[in-house]
């Protein structure tokens, strides 16, 4: 039995702020559990729902030494559909209405829970053969296992993996405040190393100190070894190319099933989607006040508001967009000038663009059934769920083709009657208005070919099968 430990940020049930918490909550559960033990490590936020904590039990305590720190570490465990899931608890660190907050405590608070993972193993008697991290906040572990616990037999020969679900993030900060904080020599804080541009950089940390690095999707793995996309790491990405590969990501096909999901108000599958997926429009529209009309092309948009996501294409086409006969509906929270600019077009095209600016799991999936279709016009992407989510509900994507949108979404060609959705290349607003306006043409002149579009999209497979199988493949090579 091979042993993975999961060490993250985030992770649903618990707590989630993005895909890394979708990809963290389901991946483990859909490895073959004859051979992989694949269990998780996350912090116990107090802005964890007490309903999510009720099945939690305490297992032990411990102090973390970071520098001149010493730290109390409690460790809780529970099991979900199989998995065990250990959580670390500190309610100064983990305090606050969100998992991240200002970078300089995050930093403080990220080195604590990378140390704490690592010391918890002995106590919780698992011993892991790789240990796979999770973004920036867990860059650190690949570093103190392979040097600061290097003394302790009890880590050594335990791999490492770093998955980079977004370049963008990488936890930097000041030299001497991380010195500080860690606790390592200056040996460890070099431009081959810790270091990158004057900072120190927990990402980089773990991309040179991991056994292997992974990233969501194969276009992703190659973007960002380019100026373009390497977001100041693609010398030291080109110069781990070998170690790096792109394995997609899948999403939990149960969760996100239109044909047993409580949320949407009708349930449908791809074989009464024709009859049964307009209920779900009508309510929506309904609901969110906005024009009942069948043949509006109703497109939804549920994400983080920030500059990712290509929302400053929409600003700038959004007039025009809205001469046509199309609706809007958006959940999302974020930078607040992307909040309020979708507020606006609220107030200025009332019952026809609906801006709902919150956190809702339950719009989320009312929003994947009920559309006809899904924009995301990403400036990058490392793999992108909602468009998985989307297909699966029969919701056409319209996409920039970059990252694992170019991966998941295969453009509509109408003289082979193929494809999955739409796309467009260049991060240019009229380019997408054009394949807006593509689309919203077949849907509401062609709706036979629409139809084959959806048929489509609901047999495509994203459950994670495939990537659990590659995931297996790479832990296999890195521990034999
Ligand atoms: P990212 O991780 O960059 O935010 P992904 O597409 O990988 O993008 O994952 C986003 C996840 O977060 C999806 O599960 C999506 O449904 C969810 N999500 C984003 N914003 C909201 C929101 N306001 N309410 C509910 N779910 C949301
Ligand atoms: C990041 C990326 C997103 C990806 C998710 C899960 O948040 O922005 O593209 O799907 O991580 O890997």
């Amino acid at each position: 039995m091979k042993k993975v430990l999961f060490v993250a940020s985030e992770s649903t049930p618990f707590i989630k702020t993005g895909g890394l918490a979708d990809v963290v909550g389901s991946l483990p559960k859909c490895f073959d559990k004859e051979k992989y033990d694949v269990r998780v490590m996350i912090p116990k936020y107090l802005c964890i729902p007490q309903e999510k904590l009720d099945d939690i039990t305490f297992l032990t305590n411990f102090y973390v030494d970071l520098s001149w720190r010493s730290q109390y570490a409690g460790i809780f465990v529970t099991k979900i559909d199989g998995v065990t899931f250990y959580l670390i608890d500190n309610e100064y660190y983990f305090a606050g209405p969100r998992p991240y907050g200002n970078i300089h405590e995050d930093i403080e608070k990220f080195a604590f829970f990378s140390k704490a993972a690592l010391m918890a193993l002995p106590l919780i008697d698992f011993r892991p053969d790789i240990v796979h991290c999770h973004d920036w906040q867990t860059g650190l572990v690949p570093l103190f296992l392979k040097e600061g616990f290097r003394a302790n037999s009890f880590y050594q020969g335990i791999k490492s993996v770093m998955t980079i679900h977004n370049l963008k993030f990488q936890g930097r900060w000041e030299l001497q405040k991380v010195k500080d904080v860690i606790g390592m020599p200056d040996y460890y804080f070099t431009s081959d190393k810790l270091e990158t541009y004057g900072d120190a950089n927990y990402l980089k940390g773990g991309i040179v100190f991991a056994d292997a690095i992974t990233t969501v999707s194969k276009t992703y793995a190659e973007e960002i070894k380019t100026i373009e996309y390497g977001e100041g790491l693609h010398g030291l990405l080109n110069s781990r190319r070998n170690a790096l590969r792109g394995i997609v990501n899948g999403i939990d096909t149960e969760t996100f099933n239109p044909e047993t999901d409580p949320y949407i108000y009708k349930q449908y599958n791809a074989r009464n989607f024709r009859k049964e997926k307009i209920k779900n429009k009508r309510a929506l529209q309904e609901e969110l006040g906005l024009e009942k009309d069948d043949k509006a092309f109703l497109i939804g948009i549920v994400s983080r508001l920030t500059d990712q996501k290509g929302f400053d294409l929409i600003d700038c086409v959004m007039d025009e967009l809205c001469q046509e006969n199309i609706q809007l509906a958006v959940l999302g929270t974020g930078e607040e000038w992307y909040e309020n600019m979708f507020r606006h077009y609220e107030w200025k095209y009332k019952g026809k663009v609906a801006a709902n600016i919150y956190y809702s799991e339950e719009l989320s999936h009312k929003i994947y059934g009920a559309s006809d279709a899904f924009l995301m016009p990403s400036l990058f992407e490392p793999c992108g769920l909602s468009q998985l989510m989307s297909l699966r509900y029969g919701t056409i994507p319209i996409v920039r083709e970059t990252g694992g949108l170019k991966d998941t979404v295969e453009p509509y060609n109408e003289y082979e009657s193929t494809g999955t959705g739409f796309s467009f290349k260049n991060y240019n607003a009229h380019e997408m208005l054009g394949v807006i306006r593509y689309a919203k043409d077949i849907y509401q002149s062609k709706k036979r070919e629409w139809n084959k579009l959806i048929d489509r999209a609901m047999a495509q497979d994203f459950s994670w099968k495939r990537s659990a199988k590659e995931y297996e493949e790479m832990y296999d090579w890195l521990s034999n």
